[in-house]
Order: structure tokens, then sequence, then C-alpha cells
């Protein structure tokens, strides 16, 4: 497929997550397969569950990881719910678990609102069954509630500039597509640099849609209940609001072993080959 997505830190996953003697390994999030695959290839006694809340991932994944087949489940859900899918299913612990957040090169590139210049509908619900998009986020929601999704998920300095520019905007006509979403934003922030002006006002309403933050917290601490003694949890995030918070459950869980007292980082390679990795950042942690 043109555009496949391509694992990050994969050689850190394979290598740092993944022991030899795993019998079952979690992806909470499966996105392409990509990471699955290479453990797959490399552990061959390994069994993978793998979840996805959309159902394009999984469908996608299920093509990727036809070779392994038998050794592969794939599950549609939501990682916060980690403990309910899998008890559904007899597990009740494994050795190893990776959440690779953000989005999956099909979903930037699939007309779904996710990429500025996607002229589809401004939707970027990553769950294709629930009902708040990012229309009704950016032609519903009051000044106050815009001004603190961009400042509190965006991180963004004219978080009240922008609010404001979208509330005048939709009076004209409602804001229907990602494209048109940013170009209002770029009459508030003029570009300086690699990074677009709307990255962050992106950012900070697909949080809002998909409720990030706390699918996060409520997966992190699932996995880390059920992972089985030595096991490991990995989290690749891309941005400082997702690392901070993983760092924090991390320091603040019990019985765990932090691997990665600074996250690993992609080198320039990787970036060069793969530059929607330039911003991830691994976390390691182990089960005491
Ligand atoms: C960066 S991609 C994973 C790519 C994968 N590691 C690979 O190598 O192909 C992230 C995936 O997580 C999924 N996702 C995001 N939030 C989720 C959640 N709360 N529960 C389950 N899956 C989720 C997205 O739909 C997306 O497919």
């Amino acid at each position: 497929m043109n555009g496949e997505h391509i694992p990050v830190l994969l050689g850190h996953v394979i290598d740092n997550l993944v022991g030899a003697g795993s019998r079952l390994f979690i992806d909470a999030t499966i996105g392409g397969g990509g990471h699955a695959y290479h453990i797959l290839e490399r552990y061959k006694d390994i069994r993978v569950i793998g979840i996805d809340i959309d159902k394009d991932a999984l469908e996608i994944a299920q093509r990727r990881l036809w070779l392994f087949k038998d050794r592969v489940t794939l599950v549609r859900g939501n990682f916060r719910d980690l403990k309910a899918i899998l008890k559904t299913r007899g597990v009740s612990s494994f050795d190893a678990i990776l959440f690779d957040l953000g989005l999956s090169t099909y979903q930037l590139m699939g007309n779904r609102g996710f990429s500025f210049h996607s002229e589809g509908p401004l939707d970027m619900r990553m769950d294709q069954r629930e009902k708040l998009t990012a229309y009704d986020v950016v032609n519903r929601y009051t000044y106050g509630m815009l001004y603190s999704i961009l400042k509190n998920f965006g991180e963004e300095k004219k978080a009240s500039r922008i609010a404001r520019m979208i509330v005048e905007e939709r009076k004209k006509k409602p804001i229907a597509t990602a494209e048109a979403l940013s170009s209002v934003v770029c009459k508030v922030k003029k570009r300086r640099g690699r990074i677009h002006p709307a990255t962050q006002t992106f950012q900070a309403i697909r949080m809002e849609v998909n409720n990030e933050l706390h699918n996060i917290e409520a997966g992190i601490h699932g996995a880390i209940d059920m992972l089985l003694p030595g096991g490991r949890i990995g989290v690749i995030s891309f941005h400082s609001l997702e690392d901070r918070l993983v760092k924090n459950i991390f320091r603040n869980s019990p019985g765990l072993l932090i691997h990665t007292k600074k996250p690993i980082a992609p080198d320039m390679v990787e970036v060069r080959n793969n530059p929607r990795a330039r911003s991830a950042k691994l976390r390691i942690a182990e089960k005491i």
C-alpha cells in the first residue's frame, strides 16, 4: 500500500519491550500491524492480541498479519476497557504490552479530517461509532469551551485569539472541513519553520473528540495491574502532554521499575526516513 505506516522506534520495542521468554504480547494500538508484524517474525512462540478502536485499522492489520493468523487475535475495542476486553477472552495477565499513541498514516491519509489539507468532513473520530465529531466541537462549542480545549489540550499560546476567530468565522458559514479549519487558524498564526500553524489546534480538537487523556490514563493503569512479574509496558507518545502523563503514571505506580529515566527518542536516520517519528518518545517500565 502506498503510504504504509512505518512503525516508530521499532528496534527499541523489539529488543527492550518483549523478552525472549514472552508468550503473550498485547498490542493495545495495533494500527496497521507494523510493530506486531516484526514482533511475530522475531519471536516465533509469541501470541499477540491486537486491539484498535478504528475499524479501518483492524482491516489493515488483518491483511498485514495474515501470515501469522494462527498466533494473532484482533479485537475492536477501546484500550481504556483493556481489562474487560481481555477478561472476556479468558486472559488475566500477559508478558508485554505496547501503546503506540497518536495517528496512523492511513488515518492521516484517509480524508477523515485528521490532516490539515483534508477536504473531507471535519470528523476526527477514531471510533466511527461515537457521536461527537470535530465538526460539532468547532461549530457548536462556546468560545469558553474552545479556549479551554486549545489552551489545555493544545498548549496553544494563541488560544484566545484562535477561539475568537473560529467563533467569528463560523457566523459566516459553518467550518466544515479540516482545510477550512486550518485556514481559519492561519488568519491568526503565520507559518514559522516546518511546523504547521494549526498543529496544536488540531491536536487539541482531536484529543477532545476522542477523550484521549482519559483513555490513556485508564488504559495504562489497567495494563500495569495485569502485567506479569518481570513483564514490561511500553508507551510511545507524540507530544509533551501525553509524555508527561505517562511519566507521572509510571512514577506513581508502586511495584514498577522504570527502565527509561529519560524517554527513548528516534535517531537522525529514523527521522530522515520517517518524519512522523520526529516527536516520538518511548517510555518502558517493568513490573516487579
Ligand atoms: C500510531 S497508530 C499505531 C500503529 C501501529 N503501532 C503500527 O505499527 O502499525 C495508533 C493506533 O491507535 C489507535 N487508537 C487510538 N486510541 C485508541 C484507543 N483508545 N483504544 C484503542 N485504539 C486506539 C488508533 O486508531 C490507531 O490505529
